[in-house]
């Protein structure tokens, strides 16, 4: 009962922030979406997916695969066109914003359809230049046939999803560390937050605030965003959302210690780290259990329709509100390369065929990482959303 708890704890939860204005930095949407971010030309070298990430502006052949419908609409998805031989991989999109937002923002994400089907493994999420060190925070994700959007941080140790905050969303593993776990996951309650039912009550809306009091996830199915984000042009006013989805206040984490500027990333892959994990794919989508790469021969290779035909974002748009202007930084030096340490792992099962048009790294996982322990802990989760 929110009357039992005492001021101090209802201010301690609260977003330091959550009575701010901000203001309009940046937006993504139109026939400009695109000129925002950069194509990853490569394949899933990060959560060991069965795709080729491909890049539009280097060959138009893949412009299929990333446009601006006649409606205005940002379309990405996976190739369900083409024939795909085993052990080639599928192409497929992944995109990173070419701006970083420093804490005292507030992204909005507006779409109608986000992709789903046996394999797809899609992902709206942001990172810091440096991987872990500079923090991820995984807004919309979910795999296969999965009916709810799973939320997360990753981060180096020492970071954790406080307890006993005002959130609508389940709580599952609360530590953070990405080197030895699935990273602290808020499951998503509301209704039609993934999947089919996310697509046919007309999408939604998510905001992230990324604050230094904490990060804050909201989630509205079409019929209940508030008039504060569809009327919202030059300032955006946060005050009436009510509790988030995810909580992770600073008491939990220290925001300013484990995250940095957050660059925004969209990306669909198939099978990999935690789609194509045995014990979660089978159950959902069918298969041999014991199969090599299971996932993989069963919905990658041969056709891509009808499988991958709802594999495919459709946004209305992105945009960034900042308390200021300075939130958005262009980081001109630094490295790009992530800095994980200790030991990598994956779960069983879940290799991707050596040869073909990309063959599989050893030198694999950084972003986005899943160790065996996570997948266990995934494994359930899964299970739990198919029951
Ligand atoms: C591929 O999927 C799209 C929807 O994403 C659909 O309109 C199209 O018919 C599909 N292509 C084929 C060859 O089936
Ligand atoms: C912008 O906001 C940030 C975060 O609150 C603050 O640290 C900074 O001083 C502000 N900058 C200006 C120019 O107001
Ligand atoms: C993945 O590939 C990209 C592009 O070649 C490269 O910049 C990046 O360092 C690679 N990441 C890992 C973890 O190997």
């Amino acid at each position: 009962m929110k009357s039992a708890l005492s001021i101090a704890t209802l201010l301690s939860i609260l977003p330091a922030s959550f009575a701010a204005n901000f203001t309009l930095v940046q937006s993504y949407q139109g026939s400009e979406f695109f000129s925002g971010w950069d194509f990853t030309n490569n394949f899933d070298n990060t959560t060991n997916g069965d795709v080729e990430f491909v890049d539009p502006t280097l060959n138009s052949s893949y412009s299929n695969l990333a446009f601006v419908d006649s409606s205005g609409h940002a379309i990405i998805k996976v190739d369900n066109t083409t024939f795909v031989p085993y052990p080639d991989k599928r192409d497929s999109i992944k995109i990173t914003s070419k701006q970083f937002y420093g804490p005292g923002t507030v992204w909005i994400f507006d779409a109608n359809h986000m992709p789903y089907g046996c394999a797809v493994w899609p992902s709206f999420w942001t990172k810091g230049l440096n991987w872990p060190a500079q923090g991820e925070i995984d807004i919309v994700e979910g795999i296969n046939l999965m009916q709810n959007n799973q939320m997360a941080l990753h981060t180096f140790s020492g970071c954790s999803a406080a307890s006993g905050t005002d959130q609508t969303g389940t709580a599952g593993t609360t530590n953070c560390n990405s080197t030895g776990d699935a990273g602290c996951t808020v499951s998503e309650n509301a209704p039609n937050s993934f999947g089919a039912g996310f697509a046919s009550a007309g999408g939604g809306v998510w905001a992230t605030q990324f604050d230094v009091s904490g990060i804050y996830i909201w989630f509205w199915t079409r019929a209940t965003v508030p008039a504060s984000i569809t009327t919202a042009t030059d300032s955006l006013d946060i005050s009436s959302w009510g509790p988030p989805s995810a909580a992770y206040p600073a008491s939990g984490c220290d925001i300013s210690s484990f995250f940095g500027a957050q660059q925004l990333v969209i990306d669909i892959t198939l099978c990999g780290d935690w789609a194509g994990v045995p014990s979660i794919y089978v159950p959902q989508c069918g298969g041999n259990v014991s199969q090599a790469n299971t996932c993989y021969v069963t919905s990658v290779i041969n056709a891509g329709s009808p499988n991958f035909d709802q594999a495919y974002f459709d946004i209305n748009y992105i945009k960034a509100f900042g308390v200021n202007s300075s939130v958005v930084s262009t980081p001109s030096g630094g490295s790009l390369m992530p800095t994980a340490t200790g030991a990598n792992g994956q779960p069983s099962g879940s290799s991707t065929p050596s040869s073909g048009k990309s063959s599989a790294t050893t030198d694999r996982k950084a972003e986005h990482w899943y160790s065996i322990a996570g997948a266990g802990v995934l494994a359930l989760l899964g299970l739990m959303t198919t029951l």
